[in-house]
């Protein structure tokens, strides 16, 4: 058997699901995402959301204030569905470059979710100008009828609104974002070109029995939440199998100690420190390592018609341990500390300096 590589140069890699809030936590997590990321994707679900091209840009500016000044990070905004969005609104932040995508949220399937959209066939002439404009249509799809049981949201969403979705606006191009089970994987594979996902890395490393390894551990706890194993395992065959539709997006999504411990605690696991590394190893046990760079930096872009990115970034494989809690608080920030994905284990690679 041929040794394993003990360095992996790819294209510089681009998150294309990220939330970055605003504020104290802005600026304490979005360096980790610029350090290794060259463009992100940023999610609107602020309060209130993102729901004007110039809301986006004064978003925008601040988030590049918070990142190292030498890092060449592109933040590609999103706007926030509501039922009432104004679609000439979200075509001039296209057109202006401010919009790079809009998200469809459906109301209270998640944080800041209150304001989304309470049933997607009635955001037609929304949807109609985005697919005449190009403008793609990302999806967090989940029903939020509380009949269905939480670990079968997904799955009823595909077949409720998606497939009626998709019908209905043939040239629309659609991300259905973080997917969790081998449901989503088959629709996905299944539908047009212009039909994509992404996968998160706790996704593909953790089921649902993380959330109750030896007790409660909120930090394990996201929408949509990790489903049984069977489901992991599609989510892994899908990310590695080299399927342009599948590309990496971390949904990295951080939240204080307090709102994660707490009697109604909040989705999200923060896993921008690491996740490249988290991926790269996704990708090591299943044995096609040569197949991340696709996934991390060339099928995005292709997807969402921009281009590649230049430059590389290097991962070396060097034991990493994940730290148990990270104190991001800047100066005159009092931030509580921030729990990482994986904290405490120890993962294979690392990367060394990126380089534009
Ligand atoms: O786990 C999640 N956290 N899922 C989402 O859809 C939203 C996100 C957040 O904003 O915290
Ligand atoms: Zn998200």
């Amino acid at each position: 058997m041929a040794a394993l590589p003990d360095r992996l140069l790819i294209r510089r890699p681009d998150d294309w699901h990220v939330h970055l809030r605003d504020g104290a936590i802005l600026r304490a997590v979005a360096p980790s995402t610029a350090r290794v990321f060259r463009r992100a994707i940023v999610m609107p679900n602020l309060l209130p959301p993102i729901t004007t091209a110039a809301a986006a840009a004064a978003y925008r500016e601040r988030i590049l204030s918070a990142v190292v000044q030498s890092d060449d990070f592109e933040p590609l905004m999103t706007a926030y569905l509501t039922d009432t969005i104004d679609p000439g609104e979200l075509e001039r932040g296209f057109t202006d470059g401010v919009f790079t995508a809009a998200k469809l949220y459906p109301a209270r399937a998640t944080t800041n979710a209150e304001a989304g959209v309470s049933d997607p066939a009635r955001i037609a002439p929304v949807l109609e100008t985005m697919e005449r404009i190009g403008m793609p249509l990302l999806i967090h799809g989940e029903v939020t009828d509380p009949e269905v049981d939480v670990f079968d949201r997904e799955a009823v969403f595909i077949e409720r609104h998606l497939q009626p979705l998709l019908e209905r606006h043939q040239g629309l191009k659609v991300v259905f974002e973080h997917i969790t089970t081998a449901e989503a994987v088959a629709f996905v594979e299944g539908g047009a070109p212009t039909l994509a996902a992404t996968i998160t890395p706790h996704h593909l490393q953790i089921n649902r029995n993380a959330m109750f390894l030896g007790g409660l551990r909120p930090d394990a706890y996201c929408l949509p939440v990790a489903k049984r194993e069977l489901h992991r395992i599609a989510l892994r065959g899908a990310a590695t199998s080299g399927n342009p539709k599948f590309f990496l997006g971390t949904d990295s999504a951080p939240h204080t100690r307090s709102a994660k411990e707490s009697a109604c605690g909040c989705a999200g696991i923060f896993n921008a420190p690491h996740a490249l590394e988290s991926y790269a190893q996704v990708f090591e046990q299943e044995g096609v390592l040569e197949r991340l760079e696709d996934f991390a930096s060339v099928f995005g872009p292709r997807f969402y018609g921009l281009p590649l990115n230049g430059g590389t970034i290097e991962l070396v494989r060097q034991p990493l341990q994940v730290p148990l809690m990270l104190e991001l608080g800047g100066e005159g920030d009092s931030l509580q500390p921030l729990v990482p994905f994986q904290a405490g284990e120890t993962l294979s690679w690392q990367i060394r300096a990126p380089s534009s």
